[in-house]
């Protein structure tokens, strides 16, 4: 096909995120066992950290309703949670039952690490951040249903920019199911949304395994979890840029 790109990359270039946000309790509802099998490996991770168990600082990459990192702090599992999203409605909703639950809320006007810090940014912009700001390591980068909504190219350029900033990621992604049934829940859920041509060329890559197969000289997989749903995987990356036990 030459250079030719397919009809669904084009329109998928063009995807328009969706400022409105989902029924944030129902959605989180939905994903609990999923995000309780996050939540245990954030703590397996920093219960088998080089020099004994640690208090960790977690990224959550298009956190939504900030929900996972809700969970591990309120349990007192990490130090430090920072969320990122777009969609400033989400980001409301986080900061204001992390409040309402007693956490503290990072503030520019404390030093205060042990906190949670939930920001209305685009991804796009955190690659260059990256390259200019030098507090940005964290120990764990996680994502879940993010890398179907973004075009192909922002989505391989996000893993790797994740890799960069910490040395496991943790990334719950769609898969195609195997049964028909799977697939076609799978194609409902997705069919309204307004990244459904993003969808269908994510899909038409490989999904997350064709993502990994471009970042195959940042990332080595250590583990893929099945979760409750056929259709979604949890993903452990170990970041190449770390193995040495250095970042970049
Ligand atoms: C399917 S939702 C998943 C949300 C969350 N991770 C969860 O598990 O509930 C995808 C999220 O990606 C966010 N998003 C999409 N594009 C983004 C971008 N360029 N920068 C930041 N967030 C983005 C949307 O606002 C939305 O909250």
């Amino acid at each position: 096909m030459g250079n030719v790109k397919s009809t669904a990359e084009n329109a998928a270039n063009e995807t328009v995120i969706s400022r409105r946000m989902p029924n944030p309790k129902l959605v989180d509802r939905v994903l609990a066992p999923i995000r309780q099998q996050i939540q245990d490996l954030v703590v397996s991770t920093g219960k088998s950290s080089k020099g004994g168990p640690k208090m960790m600082r977690v990224l959550d990459v298009a956190c939504g309703t900030g929900d996972q990192l809700f969970r591990l702090r309120r349990d007192n599992q990490i130090d430090y949670g920072l969320g990122i999203d777009l969609n400033p409605e989400s980001i409301q909703y986080a900061r204001e039952r992390a409040q309402a639950a007693g956490l503290v809320l990072y503030n520019d006007d404390n030093d205060n690490h042990d906190c949670l810090e939930y920001r209305i940014q685009d991804l796009q912009d955190l690659q260059q951040q990256q390259q200019t700001e030098t507090d940005n390591q964290f120990d764990i980068a996680m994502a879940t249903l993010f890398f179907h909504v973004v075009p192909w190219p922002t989505a391989v350029s996000l893993l790797m920019t994740m890799s960069s900033m910490a040395p496991k990621l943790i990334v719950a992604a769609f898969v195609p199911g195997e049964k028909w049934q799977d697939k076609l829940l799978l194609w409902l859920d997705q069919r309204f949304t307004s990244h459904y041509a993003a969808f269908c060329h994510y899909l038409e890559k490989g999904s997350f395994e064709g993502l990994l197969q471009e970042c195959d000289n940042c990332l080595e997989v250590e583990q893929v979890l099945l979760t409750n749903d056929a259709t979604i995987r949890i993903y452990v990356l170990r970041s190449k840029a770390f193995v040495n036990g250095q970042g970049n």
